[in-house]
């Protein structure tokens, strides 16, 4: 059974709260656009694809809020803005927000709150769907069962379902291509281990959690064959912003030849910014790093570097895998190719 991270009920949004995951499985519940924009804040929902579907789904709270009230469209663009940017790093959020404030232009209040909760659920849809599409076109890397390393997570959880690079392994495991995944557990907040980990239990896909400072030592021992991560921007010159730490596996690879790939919908790519130095890069709190859950492992008053993202350059990356097809370097023009054929689709 797919598991999915966000639902819609007749007028409010539940969010499997992923900070629980996996000790126990609670569902917020949100009835309006800021306590969307808050669970996207604190992680309960993560992942670009999946915030992207829970903004707009903000949006739509929003607009059944603001409905009866003056100045209708100036309130939604405004609360548009705040979901737009509740996090920086991931574009996929601003698209969808900006995708939707484009279709309901000159629309009643009434007309609004139907079409936002129709696009909001047809990109769930979309998005599960292309996840499966990315998976297929992931399989072409490939010749055999592989030992494949991974990072934070980028599975159902983190989309509409199935997932991104999660999905190219789901798609390997379904074809018995999987002798082993490596999974990170992803400092400082452990998605890798909480829940990477946990989706892999659930489809019983053989997998085996490292700390993050192991990953060399496995790939020195000749055991990964291949990483693969996901994204939350693609520059237009393939420079990628992923969770931090992914650089560093990027670098490995290339010392140990091992080929470096990344699977995200054509949604992640954001032909405007020109390069990685140009992509926002989200800081988060400090205890985020002084603290391991409730327990203090720093003195409280540390100073601390936490930022969410790095970013690693296009030539470090074997090749890209998006829903209508693997790309390979250089990335611009497939990149420019890809947005423009989705813009007119
Ligand atoms: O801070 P997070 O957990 O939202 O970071 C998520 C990632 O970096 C993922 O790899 C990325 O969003 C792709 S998810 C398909």
């Amino acid at each position: 059974m797919l598991i999915e991270p966000i639902r819609r009920n007749m007028n409010t949004v539940q969010i499997l709260d992923q900070r629980e995951l996996p000790a126990s499985e609670h569902w917020l519940n949100c009835s309006t656009g800021d306590d969307v924009i808050t669970a996207i804040q604190t992680l309960a929902v993560r992942g670009a694809p999946a915030i992207g579907i829970a903004g707009l789904y903000g949006l739509w709270l929003e607009a059944i809020r603001l409905q009866s009230q003056p100045e209708f469209s100036n309130r939604l663009q405004e609360a548009a803005v705040r979901i737009s940017q509740a996090r920086p790093t991931a574009v996929n959020l601003s698209w969808a927000v900006n995708q939707a404030l484009e279709k309901i232009q000159g629309m009643d209040p009434s007309q609004t709150v139907s079409t936002l909760r129709d696009l909001a659920d047809a990109m769930k849809v979309q998005d599960v769907e292309n996840n499966m599409a990315m998976g297929q076109a992931g399989l072409a890397l490939f010749s055999g069962p592989v030992k494949i390393l991974t990072h934070c997570n980028t599975g159902s959880l983190a989309t509409g379902g199935y997932g991104t690079a999660l999905g190219v392994i789901r798609a390997l495991h379904e074809k018995q291509w999987i002798r082993q995944v490596w999974v990170d557990e992803t400092r400082p907040l452990l998605q890798g281990a909480r829940l990477t980990a946990w989706e892999l239990e659930h489809d019983h896909i053989p997998a085996t959690l490292l700390t993050d400072s192991m990953a060399s030592h496995v790939m020195a021992l000749g055991e990964v064959d291949a990483v693969i991560v996901g994204a939350d921007r693609i520059a237009r010159n393939g420079d990628t912003a992923n969770k931090i730490g992914t650089y560093g596996l990027a670098v490995l690879a290339k010392y140990h030849n091992i080929p470096f790939y990344v699977a995200a919908p054509v949604s992640t790519l954001d032909p405007a910014t020109p390069d990685g130095l140009s992509i926002p890069i989200e800081q988060r709190d400090a205890d985020e790093v002084r603290r391991f859950g409730r327990i203090s492992t720093a003195p409280a008053t540390i100073a601390v570097y936490n930022p969410a993202f790095d970013v690693t350059p296009a030539p470090l990356i074997t090749a890209i895998v998006t829903e209508r097809g693997v790309i390979r370097p250089p990335y611009q023009m497939a990149i420019d190719q890809l947005t423009e054929e989705a813009k007119n689709a």
